[in-house]
């Protein structure tokens, strides 16, 4: 028999220990042996929770106890759980976690101090799509070309509404949160954060390479405005926050940020909560792989396909997929200001004489060539100009908005998103 400790029963925690009791006919036939939750910690032990196992509030309680062979880590945060997992691996016990903040600061340190203990992520990405699997196990015959995924359910749910019921952004963020997809601080989904983290692991296991998110380009979707859906819609594109990561020769390019994307691509058809990641590999070509992204039993749908893998086989697979470093072909992050890209701008503007005739020399001058441009009327005297470019550099474009953004007849700080 295999017992588990489960550090934070939330949603997901209580998910965990529910499949373990609801599925344990099809759970242990898999595994070969029983698996049960031995106890749990949880901050406010006075809370109901439905569970019939111990509850604690002191972690010393699973990671003392000799009898519990596996800890799954649900506390949420970096450095607490950090320390908490150290210690878990340390006396030898197997880790199961789905804290991808904790993995894209902590991933290559957490290897190392695993080698020969399962230490699992499954639910980190993603939440119930196999991608962890799929990408490490599935794909390794692969170079990988590029990934590109709807990997923040929260910020897909929003944009998707703005599209298709014109709802304004605040209270969609509200609906998000009601129904229980957003993180505690929803400014990692609006902002980009927590794809970014999801990326950063995905790119570990891609690539072998090891950013942090500082190291990347992220944004949100918290400049997009309903005229930019609008545009988006006239000409053809659907609106989504994604995660890219892209090959290209010795470097691999990793950015977050919302993009506008041909509606007949299948990315561009997910909605709502859903996620979607493509990857494409060089002799598998493009893999698409779609579910549900968050949600309590979606999440611990893989937390539990890990707990049952550790049962079954102990460790095989290196954590981040890599035995060893490829040699003579490490590859390198590239640097933001060389990604190149189509861009989409709305510049709001003074509605006068020379306004336009400026604006497209200032293009000419940062070498950034238009393909399409709109002008629509907006408030007191100004108008919008929506413009979409030809493929450019992303230093140009960085430039060129701040000598913009400088001049007495741009009335806001432009808006860009990039076209993929
Ligand atoms: N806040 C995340 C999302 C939850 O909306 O996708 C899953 O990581």
């Amino acid at each position: 028999m295999i017992k588990v400790g489960i550090i934070g029963v939330g949603t997901v925690g209580t998910s965990v220990a529910q499949i373990l009791k609801d599925n344990a006919d099809v759970i242990s036939a898999r595994a070969g042996t029983d698996i049960v939750v031995k106890s749990g910690v949880v901050k406010n032990l006075s809370k109901e929770r439905g569970l019939d196992i111990k509850l604690t509030d002191n972690v010393d309680d699973i990671l003392n106890d000799p009898e519990i062979d596996i800890v799954v880590e649900l506390m949420g945060g970096v450095e607490e759980p950090f320390e908490v997992v150290k210690r878990a691996l340390s006396s030898g016990k197997a880790v199961v976690t789905a804290n991808k903040a904790l993995l894209a600061y902590h991933r290559y340190e957490l290897a190392e101090l695993a080698k020969d203990i399962a230490f699992e992520y499954e639910a980190s990405v993603a939440g119930g799509i196999p991608i962890i699997n799929a990408l490490r196990d599935g794909l390794s015959a692969n170079h990988i070309e590029s990934i590109t995924g709807i990997m923040n359910g929260t910020s897909n749910y929003m944009m998707t509404k703005m599209t298709n019921d014109g709802i304004g952004y605040d209270d969609i963020l509200k609906e998000a949160q009601d129904l229980g997809y957003a993180e505690a601080d929803p400014t990692f989904d609006v902002g980009g954060f927590d794809a970014a983290h999801k990326l950063l692991i995905l790119a570990s296991i891609a690539y072998g390479i090891d950013a942090k998110p500082e190291d990347i380009l992220i944004e949100g979707i918290d400049n997009v405005s309903q005229e930019d859906i609008q545009f988006a819609k006239e000409f053809g594109y659907a609106v989504k926050l994604l995660g890219i990561a892209k090959k290209d020769g010795n470097e691999v390019e990793l950015r977050v940020h919302a993009a506008l994307i041909k509606q007949e691509e299948m990315i561009a058809k997910i909605d709502g909560v859903m996620n979607a990641i493509s990857v494409v590999g060089d002799k598998v070509g493009e893999t698409l792989y779609y579910g549900p992204g968050a949600g309590g039993d979606a999440t611990a749908s893989a937390v539990v396909a890990n707990i049952i893998d550790i049962a079954r086989s102990g460790k095989s697979t290196p954590m981040l997929g890599f035995d060893r470093p490829m040699e003579g072909k490490k590859l390198t992050l590239k640097p933001t200001a060389n990604i190149q890209s189509k861009y989409y701008l709305r510049i709001n503007v003074s509605d006068k004489a020379g306004v336009l005739a400026r604006i497209t020399k200032i293009f000419e001058e940062h070498n950034i060539s238009v393909e399409t441009m709109l002008q629509r009327s907006a408030a007191e005297g100004s108008a919008n100009l929506l413009i979409s470019t030809h493929i450019a550099v992303e230093k140009d474009i960085q430039n060129m908005i701040k000598e913009l953004e400088s001049l007495d007849f741009v009335k806001s700080t432009p808006v860009m998103i990039r076209i993929i």
